[in-house]
């Protein structure tokens, strides 16, 4: 597992700010942070990654949610609605369903918006303050939106989200409109509003809080961090495994990265890392598609389509960073049928964790592999839920049961409960 150590030292000094800079993961070029803006490597376009000159151990946490990690994050503080510090659900009945020794589920719905794009919000939009920017922006399938619009409406800076039209769930866009982000959407699929986002950054109209920006990144590590330490605390070791779901990569690569530092700091050893494995919708799997093939790059699916729409995405812009995440930690991925989806959010509602359907693709894609006995029977697993389950009522409720009419006498109501 070579690939999972991470260089610390110092890089040359005109470049690194507090101990902090940007390496490229394609040509290890080192970037100033803090100064210009960038997105993608200067010299060649590659992804950019945070990097350190000092990794902290379990020893250096303290505090609660997101900002215990200030250690391990490139700023100290941020704008912040207490997010993080979220539930880790021992699910004792599900991993027998499922037939594996252990299954937790990390529920990242319960954050101050209802999913886990908080955690890289607080650490991003502060980095934006830092930077002097003047308007933030993303794309998104929703929940990204929803958790930028409710950052900046608290650090009191205006906020431009693009959405693919019809295909945002009821409570996602909900909570962008209320606080007050400009809506504008887009007649056109989730990828092709992060063109036209990232286009409007690279003309400098905008600060991009989409996961291509490595500080946000760097705030959703903290699920790595905080799963560790809670599943550490409750079982005594380390899971063998983690399954997420998939859309942009962008959770697969920050907790690749998560555990990367951990290895580095000496707080896990390198054969302790968890397996990452990725689940996608069917009918968006570029990532899935790339994993089986073996290939080092996706291909861009133009056409997606699931009721997931979390993760109806069809040009994984993290695939750089994600695909190494899955090979080193030996994980996997796999694809899931919308049906699969349903039935794995109703498992975990009848267990009282209500989540969002591209939640349920990790238990989803967990019981697949478990058939397929690609996962073993003896594995420690956490299942990451993402969404809370009010961010799409519709289908929760279609995937509910029905309520039944009846007339406002107790007679009638205990008539009907008898039947
Ligand atoms: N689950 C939920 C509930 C999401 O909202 C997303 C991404 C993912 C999983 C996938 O995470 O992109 O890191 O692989 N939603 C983005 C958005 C794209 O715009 O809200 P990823």
């Amino acid at each position: 597992m070579a690939h999972l150590e991470i260089e610390t030292g110092q890089p040359s000094p005109d470049v690194a700010a507090d101990g902090v800079w940007l390496h490229c993961i394609e040509c290890s070029e080192e970037v100033a942070p803090f100064a210009d803006i960038v997105y993608r490597c200067p010299s060649c376009q590659g992804l950019l990654e945070v990097r350190y000159a000092e990794l902290p151990g379990w020893s250096a946490f303290d505090g609660r949610g997101v900002w215990r990690y200030r250690d391990a994050l490139p700023v100290d503080d941020g704008v912040s609605i207490q997010e993080g510090d979220t539930p880790l659900y021992h699910a004792p009945e599900l991993a027998r369903e499922v037939g594996v020794s252990t299954l937790a589920v990390k529920h990242e719905g319960m954050n101050p918006t209802g999913s886990f794009k908080d955690r890289g919000m607080t650490v991003g939009v502060a980095v934006a303050r830092r930077l002097g920017v003047e308007r933030l922006a993303c794309a998104s399938t929703g929940n990204t939106s929803a958790a930028l619009a409710a950052y900046g409406a608290r650090d009191g800076m205006p906020v431009l989200v693009l959405l693919p039209a019809g295909k945002v769930a009821a409570g996602k866009l909900a909570q962008a409109a209320l606080h007050g982000a400009r809506i504008l959407e887009v007649d056109g699929n989730f990828d092709t509003c992060l063109d036209l986002v990232s286009e409007l950054a690279e003309r400098g109209e905008v600060y991009l809080l989409n996961s291509l920006n490595p500080y946000r990144l760097e705030g959703q590590k903290t699920i790595g961090l905080e799963m560790l330490e809670a599943f550490r605390e409750r079982y005594g070791a380390i899971p063998d495994r983690v399954v997420l779901p998939v859309g942009n990569a962008g959770n697969t690569s920050a907790l690749h990265k998560a555990f990367r530092e951990l290895v580095a700091a000496g707080a896990i050893g390198p054969d302790d890392v968890p397996k990452l494995t990725g689940v996608q919708a069917a009918g968006a799997a570029p990532l899935v598609e790339a994993i089986e093939d073996g290939a080092d790059s996706i291909t861009r699916w133009n056409e997606v389509e699931t009721i997931a729409t979390a993760i109806r995405i069809g040009n994984p812009v993290n695939a750089p960073k994600a695909i190494p995440a899955i090979r080193e930690t030996g994980g996997t991925a796999i694809a899931v049928e919308d049906e699969e989806i349903t039935d794995a959010q109703r498992s975990l509602a009848e267990r009282g964790i209500g989540v969002e359907p591209a939640s349920a693709a990790s238990l989803a894609g967990l019981r697949a592999l478990r058939e397929q006995g690609v996962v073993d029977a003896s594995e420690r697993v956490v299942c990451l839920t993402t969404g809370h389950l009010l961010k799409d009522p519709d289908a929760a409720a279609a995937a509910g049961v029905d309520p039944e009419p009846v007339s406002a006498t107790t007679a009638d109501v205990l008539e009907l409960l008898a039947e």
